[in-house]
């Protein structure tokens, strides 16, 4: 089945569509990578967005303009996967959409909130279309994330030593072999914020880490940004920009002077890199496949390296699934395993008490067409 998957993750930077090739052989589930198009967001969407998420506040009606515009760029991202990737003979798009909030009460999770209305992808491709993913295994008791988790498992499956998946997007994210997963703290959600507002909204990110590497590191900085307590929180637990946003930057700096941004930035990279590594050594990995944007920050992933002496660190391209696009692809998997009435959740990832079947399913052009169920839950994912 040929499954499009697409994401835009916390930084809101692209909406990434990658298509694969899914089918069930024995007890595998074997993936061949079709490709991936990143369609940049409008920058009238993403100021809308960015306006309206904390410390922002919104409407119901920019909500409303909101879901309707970012579903019609999900669903230009999809047309356009299809067509490009797929020949235009794609059978099912997974949306993760775009989260704008997700209700997080200390440990406990009470809601999560996805934009990007899905009836626009399934009428501009009159494909079926598997969206919601998170919500339901909220309603079983987890996080509802982090969901890219199952994905991880069934990949590293069989690797020698302790493989740990992280994810450096806006918010880093763990998935180690015992099926333990959580978001560590920022990725690169707090280095954007302070590029962007040093740049005057020039620069989106720290591109290349330039303004990191040629900054020092503000050790009383860095010591009030670790005092925030979600690094001691026990596992599961989730987060997102609702905490690490300007706003947090704004208050840690709060009393130090003017500090040059340079050396910001490279202390907002060392608490990263700090973070991450805390964690990595927490699950006891002696082998770290990272993925998403941050691993193109190179001075991120010097100062990760250094941290995690005797650690083996490379990125998923190595094992065949670009760094970029993995969080996608691990979508369309989601909704290959939903389309075939196969639960999507781990629940010692997520903390819920059972695994569900994810997603909410907007028929296509064809109405409704499903495969069969398939019972078994296949036990690996082999790259192709
Ligand atoms: N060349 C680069 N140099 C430094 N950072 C980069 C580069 N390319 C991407 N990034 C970082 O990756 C982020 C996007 O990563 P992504 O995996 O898409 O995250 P998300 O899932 O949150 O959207 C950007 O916001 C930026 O911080
Ligand atoms: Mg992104």
């Amino acid at each position: 089945m040929r499954v499009i998957g697409l994401m835009s993750g916390t930084s809101y930077d692209a909406i990434d569509a990658a298509a694969a090739d899914l089918r069930l052989v024995g007890d595998g589930l074997v993936l061949k990578p079709l490709g991936l198009v990143s369609e940049a967001y409008d920058w009238a969407l993403r100021e809308a967005l960015e306006a309206s998420l904390p410390p922002g506040t919104t409407s119901m009606a920019e909500v409303c303009r909101l879901d309707t515009r970012i579903g019609q760029a999900f669903a230009a991202a999809a047309v356009r996967a299809d067509r490009e990737l797929c020949d235009g003979r794609a059978e099912l798009i997974a949306s993760h959409g775009q989260t704008v909030y997700h209700w997080v009460d200390g440990a406990e999770v009470h809601g999560t909130l996805q934009l990007g209305q899905p009836a626009w992808i399934a009428e501009a491709t009159e494909l079926p279309v598997v969206a919601d993913f998170r919500p339901r295994d909220i309603t079983a008791g987890g996080q509802g994330a982090p969901l890219v988790s199952l994905v991880d498992l069934l990949w590293l499956r069989g690797r020698p030593g302790t493989p740990v998946a992280l994810n450096l997007g806006g918010i880093a994210n763990l998935t180690a072999p015992d099926g333990s997963a959580f978001d560590s703290g920022p990725g690169c959600a707090l280095i954007d914020a302070a590029a962007s507002g040093f740049s005057g909204g020039q620069l989106a990110y720290d591109v290349d880490g330039a303004l990191a590497g040629r900054g020092s590191i503000h050790e009383p900085l860095l010591h009030r940004l670790l005092e925030e307590p979600y690094y001691a929180l026990p596992a599961p637990k989730t987060t997102g920009k609702e905490l690490f946003h300007l706003g947090h930057l704004r208050d840690a700096l709060a009393g130090f002077g003017t500090l040059p941004a340079e050396d910001v930035v490279a202390t907002l990279t060392m608490l990263t890199a700090r973070t991450v590594a805390d964690a990595v050594r927490e699950v006891g990995a002696t082998e770290v496949i990272a993925s998403g944007g941050g691993t193109r920050n190179p001075v991120l992933m010097g100062m990760l390296g250094q941290r995690l002496p005797g650690v083996a660190l490379r990125t998923s391209d190595e094992l065949g699934l670009p760094a970029a696009a993995k969080e996608a692809y691990a979508f369309a998997v989601l909704g290959f395993l939903t389309a075939h009435g196969l639960p999507g959740t781990v629940p010692a990832a997520t903390g819920a008490r059972h695994a569900r079947v994810l997603g909410s399913i907007t028929p296509g052009r064809a109405g409704l067409r499903l495969p069969p169920p398939v019972l078994e839950r296949p036990v690996r994912l082999v790259l192709e």
